[in-house]
């Protein structure tokens, strides 16, 4: 009798784990959508029917996802968690999710993310990591996420965001970064050049403002000139010749994107991008004018003083060609009267 008893209450079990529905959640079979949002939840909820697909559990107080956290519903392809308290993922936690293509982890109080949690979800197309406290970010994948075209971190703490990571996401369409603390200096020369590209191929940015240094606060980093990066060593594509490429030239040609980045922008020295060529220009021209003026001035003088020495000279030639004129005109009178005479003698 009791051995048939706790066969029972086996099989109610089994039975409420395939069929039944949390407590707090609500089931809609049919479309595999499961709804917990808002139930003041601080962890998942066990015994979520296995088919389910779409999974909603914002709007709680999830605070730690363990590893394997959803191990009992592998299907899904949506996973909210927004506006829950999650502060850190185990490395594992999304591990089985095979085949979530949408994760919103929005206004949570995460800090930073391991590319290991990247690397257990080939298939994932969306992933909202806005309004954290996201200081730092993988610096690459190591391998292409393919499927990635959202990918959305406005409302952080990032200062620099490294070329290699966003060159793992070769299918990206929109990329969210806005609102961070972003420090223009010659660590985001690679986001610069990347998202010229972006933009070029169609890409769709809300762009980046410049947190730091107070030069560039507020400013649009793409808006920032090339010149001042000229002072930046380029992310060097191989360490050959990462030595022959640092173009320190003034006239140099504006720094090329390098097509390959192994080693990534990391040996950037912390340059800051401060106008530091403006002054040195413009000391350069204030000498320049300085130069022309004084030339100027000389000439000017030596113009004046040969303008009065002529005017001196013609009036000193005039009056003694004057003198030299009422006296030759006598004779020339007198000539005239001479020649009259003899011109009427000739007639
Ligand atoms: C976040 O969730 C809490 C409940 O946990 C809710 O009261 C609050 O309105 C939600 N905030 C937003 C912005 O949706
Ligand atoms: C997730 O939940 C938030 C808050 O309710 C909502 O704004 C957002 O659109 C949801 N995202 C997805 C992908 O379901
Ligand atoms: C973000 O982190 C800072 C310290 O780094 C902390 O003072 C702040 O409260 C955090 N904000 C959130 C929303 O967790
Ligand atoms: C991307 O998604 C497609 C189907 O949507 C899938 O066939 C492919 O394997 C995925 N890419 C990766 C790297 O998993
Ligand atoms: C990048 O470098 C790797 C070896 O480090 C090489 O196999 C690959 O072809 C290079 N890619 C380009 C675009 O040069």
């Amino acid at each position: 009798m009791k051995g048939e008893l706790l066969l029972l209450s086996n099989a109610i079990v089994l039975l409420q784990v395939v069929c039944s529905c949390p407590d707090k959640c609500h089931c809609h079979l049919s479309t595999h959508f499961v709804d917990c949002s808002q139930q003041g939840l601080a962890e998942i909820p066990s015994h979520l029917p296995p088919q389910t697909q779409i999974l909603h559990l914002q709007d709680n107080q999830i605070y730690h996802l363990p590893a394997f956290a959803f191990r009992s519903v592998p299907r899904l392809t949506t996973l909210n968690l927004s506006n829950n308290s999650l502060s850190n993922l185990a490395p594992g936690a999304f591990h089985g999710l095979q085949h979530l293509q949408v994760l919103n982890l929005a206004q949570n109080s995460l800090l930073s993310l391991e590319s290991r949690l990247f690397h257990s979800l080939p298939q994932l197309k969306e992933l909202d990591l806005s309004s954290n406290n996201i200081s730092h970010l993988p610096t690459s994948l190591g391998k292409p996420w393919e499927n990635l075209t959202v990918f959305a971190v406005q409302q952080n703490q990032l200062q620099q965001l490294d070329r290699p990571l966003l060159e793992s996401m070769p299918w990206l369409r929109l990329l969210l970064l806005k609102e961070n603390l972003w420090k223009c200096n010659c660590h985001l020369l690679g986001l610069k050049l990347w998202l010229e590209k972006f933009i070029f191929k169609g890409g769709i940015t809300d762009g980046v403002i410049c947190g730091s240094p107070d030069t560039w606060k507020g400013k649009d980093l793409l808006k920032i000139p090339y010149e001042l990066y000229q002072l930046c060593p380029l992310p060097a594509p191989d360490p050959v010749s990462s030595q022959a490429q640092r173009p320190r030239s003034a006239h140099g040609a504006v720094p090329r994107p390098p097509e390959n980045h192994s080693s990534g922008e990391r040996d950037l020295s912390e340059c800051e991008l401060k106008p530091k060529p403006k002054p040195a220009n413009l000391r350069h021209a204030f000498a320049t004018v300085i130069v022309t003026g004084v030339v100027c001035g000389i000439v000017c003088l030596m113009m004046l003083a040969a303008a009065i020495y002529g005017c001196t000279y013609a009036a000193i030639a005039a009056q003694y060609h004057g003198g030299r004129l009422a006296q030759a005109n006598e004779p020339a009178k007198m000539e005239g009267k001479n020649y009259q005479p003899e011109s009427f003698n000739l007639k």
